[in-house]
C-alpha cells in the first residue's frame, strides 16, 4: 500500500497520468526538465510515450517525468549510469563532464538557424558525436531540436554593452560562461528549475534561452523584455545507458529505436513552428519582444565571436570548419 501511495504522489507531482505498466513490461523512465505543451521537447517526449505504450504494449512501458520532477539535468546522467532512469534529453550544454565535443554547439553564432544545425548533426561528424561517450557508459540515440536562443534581462538589451555588469544565468557550460564574460556580464551556472526564482528575486539579472523555454517557464514575466538575438542554439541529445540498451532483446531494441527515430523526424520538423508559437504567446501575454536591425545585431556578433578562439582546441578547428561549410 505504501508503495502505491508513493508512486501515485510522484505521478501527481509529475503532472502525468499514471502510465499503468503491466507486470513483465520493461519499464523505461524518461526524465526531463521542461514543460510538456508548446515545447519541442515536451511534445516529442509525450509522443514517444504514447507511441511506445500503444505499439509496444505488453513489452515495454514508457513513463515520462517532465518539469524536473524526477531529476534536474545536473543529476540525471549520474542517475542514468546507476540505472535509476533509462532515457533523458539534456541540452548539449550539459554534457561537459562527459565530452568536450559538444562545445561546438554552444559557440555563439556558429549556426545561423536550426536547419544548419540539423544538417551538421546529420553529417558523418554529427552522427559520430552520438557515439562519443560510449566509453563513459552513455549512448546518444537522437538529436532533438529546440531552437535558437534569445537574450533577456531586467533592463533593455539593445547593444552588447547594455549587458555590462549584469549577472546572467547560464547552463553548465564553460563556453556559455565565456560568452557572457565577453559582453561584460557575470555568468552564473544554475539548474533550469531554479531560473525563474533567481530572476524574480534578483539573484541574477538576465538569462538566455529559446522562445519555448522563456514562455514555458514564464521567464518573460520577470524580465524587462526579450531581445531577438538568435545568437546561439539550444538542442538536445536523447541519451541512454549503453548497458541497458545492450540488455534489450534485439527485436525489442529495434522496435524501440525505430519508434524513437520516427518521433524524432516528425517532431524535429515542427520545432521552429513550436518556438514561433511560443514567441507569439509571449507577445499575446504582454511580454516585450525587441528586434535588432542588422547593424545592431552585428555588434553582438563582434562582441561574442572572439570566444571561438578560446575553445578551438577543445572542439577542433576541423569541426568548426565543417560546421561553417554547412552553415554557409
Ligand atoms: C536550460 O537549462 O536552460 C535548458 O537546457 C532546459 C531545457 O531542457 O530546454
Amino acid at each position: 500500500f505504501k508503495t502505491t501511495v508513493a508512486a501515485l504522489a510522484l505521478s501527481v507531482a509529475a503532472g502525468t497520468a499514471m502510465a499503468a505498466c503491466d507486470p513483465g513490461e520493461i519499464v523505461v523512465k524518461f526524465s526531463h526538465v521542461t514543460n510538456t505543451d508548446k515545447h519541442p521537447k515536451g511534445i516529442a517526449a509525450s509522443l514517444l510515450e504514447q507511441r511506445i505504450n500503444d505499439e509496444m504494449n505488453g513489452t515495454m512501458c514508457l513513463e515520462v517525468f517532465p518539469n524536473s520532477t524526477l531529476y534536474n539535468d545536473n543529476k540525471v546522467l549520474e542517475a542514468m549510469l546507476q540505472g535509476d532512469v533509462q532515457l533523458a534529453a539534456p541540452s548539449l550544454s550539459k554534457f561537459e563532464k562527459f565530452t568536450k565535443q559538444f562545445r561546438l554547439f554552444d559557440l555563439p553564432f556558429m549556426f545561423k538557424n536550426i536547419e544548419a544545425v540539423d544538417a551538421f548533426q546529420s553529417s558523418a561528424d554529427g552522427q559520430a558525436m552520438m557515439d562519443s561517450m560510449q566509453r563513459r557508459g552513455l549512448q546518444g540515440l537522437a538529436f532533438w531540436h529546440n531552437g535558437m536562443k534569445q537574450m533577456s534581462a531586467n533592463k533593455p538589451l539593445v547593444a552588447p554593452s547594455d549587458a555590462d555588469g549584469l549577472k546572467f544565468r547560464v547552463q553548465s557550460s564553460d563556453v556559455l560562461v565565456a560568452q557572457m564574460e565577453a559582453i561584460g556580464g557575470s555568468p552564473q551556472k544554475m539548474a533550469f528549475s531554479e531560473v525563474y526564482g533567481a530572476l524574480q528575486q534578483g539573484v541574477v539579472d538576465g538569462q538566455e534561452n529559446t522562445w519555448s523555454n522563456i514562455f514555458g517557464k514564464k521567464f518573460f514575466e520577470v524580465q524587462d523584455g526579450v531581445t531577438e538575438t538568435n545568437h546561439g542554439v539550444l538542442d538536445y541529445l536523447v541519451v541512454t545507458n549503453i548497458d541497458w540498451l545492450d540488455s534489450l532483446d534485439a527485436p525489442v531494441r529495434d522496435q524501440f529505436l525505430t519508434i524513437l527515430n520516427e518521433v524524432t523526424a516528425t517532431r524535429n520538423a515542427e520545432s521552429s513552428k513550436v518556438n514561433a508559437e511560443a514567441k507569439q504567446s509571449i507577445v499575446d501575454a504582454g511580454g516585450e519582444v525587441r528586434q535588432l536591425n542588422a547593424e545592431q545585431r552585428q555588434a553582438w556578433v563582434e562582441a561574442m565571436k572572439p570566444v571561438w578562439d578560446q575553445f578551438a582546441g577543445d572542439v577542433g578547428q576541423d569541426m568548426i570548419d565543417a560546421a561553417q561549410a554547412i552553415n554557409a
